[in-house]
């Protein structure tokens, strides 16, 4: 079964403060869109790599992703994160039937281990997500006043890449889009189906690069060659 992903970088990058969008910001040199793609195109079953930008950074984009990466189809994004991913849906081949990932350009430095683990999960069950164990104690708040203390064993912090075989993947978008509820990743979106998500093991590798802190974390593991 194919496997094609949806790399979405079409984010403001707010938490970041650049000024910019953050898969155009560099790490040792290199932009989070162009070592995402890179990670994605080094997991041997990914086929075809759809990255959806900003609408005003589409050449800028196609420049940058075909000096390095060549033959990824670049498309403009939307408002919200789950605007871009339909962005990148809407780009797929016409009747592909296949497995689709998606992608934070957020997290350059997945392995491709978890890209394929996640793949074949989403292959044999229909959807299939990386997650992590929490270390911190997590907290139920309310403004300043702790309200409860959640039971961290049945938490998990959701990664990327997200997969899913297509239908289900579009069935779900549908069902989101026409009830007119905003989800924070695609599995939230499956979910409200009832149908099965599992877990594969994620990887600290594989963290967001949110603020500043996070981007100097990726310079040391860069540097430190662990990337
Ligand atoms: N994303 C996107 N389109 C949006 C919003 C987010 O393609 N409208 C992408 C981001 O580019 C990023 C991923 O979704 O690769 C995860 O989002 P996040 O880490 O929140 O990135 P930003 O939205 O760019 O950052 P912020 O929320 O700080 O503005
Ligand atoms: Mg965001």
């Amino acid at each position: 079964m194919e496997t094609l992903a949806i790399l979405v970088a079409a984010g403001r990058g707010e938490r970041m403060g650049a000024g910019r969008p953050k898969a155009f910001l560099a790490v040792a040199g290199q932009t989070l869109l162009v070592r995402s793609a890179r990670a994605l195109r080094a997991a041997p079953s990914v086929g075809a790599i759809v990255a959806v930008v900003p609408a005003d950074a589409l050449e800028e984009a196609r420049g940058l992703l075909d000096a390095s990466v060549p033959g990824c189809v670049v498309v403009a994004g939307g408002g919200r994160r789950q605007d871009s991913v339909k962005a990148g849906l809407d780009a797929m081949p016409e009747g592909f039937e296949g497995v689709v990932l998606v992608h934070d350009a957020a997290r350059p430095f997945v392995p491709a281990d978890v890209v394929e683990a996640v793949a074949a999960a989403a292959r044999e069950h229909g959807a299939a997500i990386p997650a992590v164990p929490l270390t911190d104690t997590v907290k139920e708040v309310q403004g300043a006043r702790v309200m409860g203390t959640l039971d961290r064993g049945r938490l998990a912090a959701a990664q990327t890449p997200q997969a899913f075989r297509r239908d289900v993947l579009s069935r779900a978008y549908g069902r989101a889009f026409a009830d007119s509820i905003t989800v924070t990743d695609e599995s939230m979106a499956v979910e409200r189906l009832g149908l099965p998500v599992v877990c594969v093991e994620g990887s600290a590798r594989s963290r967001k690069l949110t603020t500043p802190d996070d981007l100097e974390w990726a310079e040391r593991l860069v540097q430190d060659g662990n990337a």
